[in-house]
């Protein structure tokens, strides 16, 4: 299937590694003109030269994306050497585990900042030229546990992963008159190299298997490729009925009814 995504200019933030570096790549192979940035330049440098390696265009820009003049060089690079952006998709995401007494101020407002007030902000800078033109595609990374209780010390990514779900819907029935569509994605657990389900598996394998058997129907962790595909479909236009959708991709892991 094409996806029609050939030549279209999208961000992805935190596309050095994991899930954003699956989306850009999933995104890049379909032909669209991909920027990603994250903090660390070296790696994004490495990620970068991997996917340009298949002939496509990308653009790396080291951006922290919760400081303001970050964003707003982001921004203009992006817009100076791509063009203005068609598809966003916000996917930094970070946690702070601990209980309401364990975890301090500075803990929920860097957490905030990071997984809720910079995929709004990055979302208000792209809203004005995807009015003009008529179109664009906005996309959320969430979690299943913005949906549903995950276990104890999990306060913050559950208050902020919710956030981000209501935010989109949200969104979704404000700007679909301009044309806008805005989803949500709410992974299940990924496990990629290097990644924080990974390093779980490395340090414990049997406790990971009894978790995988007990909590995932299909037996098995998800990939980041798995995302990348779900996301590069609901940027493209062939996911042109879906907006303000919250989409679980979690091989069944999640147990919502709603
Ligand atoms: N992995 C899972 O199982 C899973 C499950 C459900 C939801 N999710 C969500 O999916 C998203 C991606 O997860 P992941 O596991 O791929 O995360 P990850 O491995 O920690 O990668 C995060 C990416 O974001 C970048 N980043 C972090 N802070 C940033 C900042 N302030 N400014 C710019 N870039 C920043 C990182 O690069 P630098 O550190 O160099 O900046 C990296 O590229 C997150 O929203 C996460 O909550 C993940």
């Amino acid at each position: 299937m094409d996806l029609g995504l050939s030549d279209r200019v999208a961000l992805v933030t935190g596309g050095s590694r994991g899930l954003g570096k699956a989306i850009a790549t999933a995104m890049a192979a379909e032909g669209a003109r991909v920027a990603i940035c994250a903090r660390d330049e070296e790696t994004l440098r490495q990620t970068a030269e991997t996917i340009s390696g298949t002939g496509a265009t990308i653009l790396p820009v080291v951006a922290d994306v919760t400081s303001a003049d970050d964003r707003e060089r982001l921004m203009t690079e992006i817009g100076d050497r791509l063009g203005p952006v068609e598809v966003l998709v916000n996917n930094v995401g970070g946690n702070r585990r601990g209980g309401i007494c364990g975890t301090t101020d500075e803990d929920w407002q860097s957490t905030i900042d990071l997984n809720l007030m910079s995929h709004m902000q990055l979302t208000r800078s792209v809203v004005p030229t995807m009015r003009e033109r008529g179109c664009g595609v906005i996309l959320f990374t969430t979690s299943i546990y913005g949906r549903e209780y995950g276990g104890p010390g999990m306060s913050i990514y559950h208050t902020t992963k919710a956030a981000v779900i209501g935010l989109a819907k949200a969104l979704a029935l404000e700007l679909a008159p301009d044309g806008i569509r805005i989803n949500s994605i709410a992974p299940g657990s990924i496990r990629f190299p290097g990644g924080s389900w990974d390093k779980k598996c490395l340090a414990d394998p049997e406790a990971m298997a009894a978790f995988v058997a007990a909590e995932i129907p299909m037996g098995r962790f998800g990939t980041a490729e798995e995302i990348g595909d779900v996301v590069a479909f609901l940027a493209s236009d062939r996911a042109s009925w879906i907006t303000g959708a919250c989409l679980n991709v979690d091989g069944g892991q999640s147990r919502s009814l709603i």
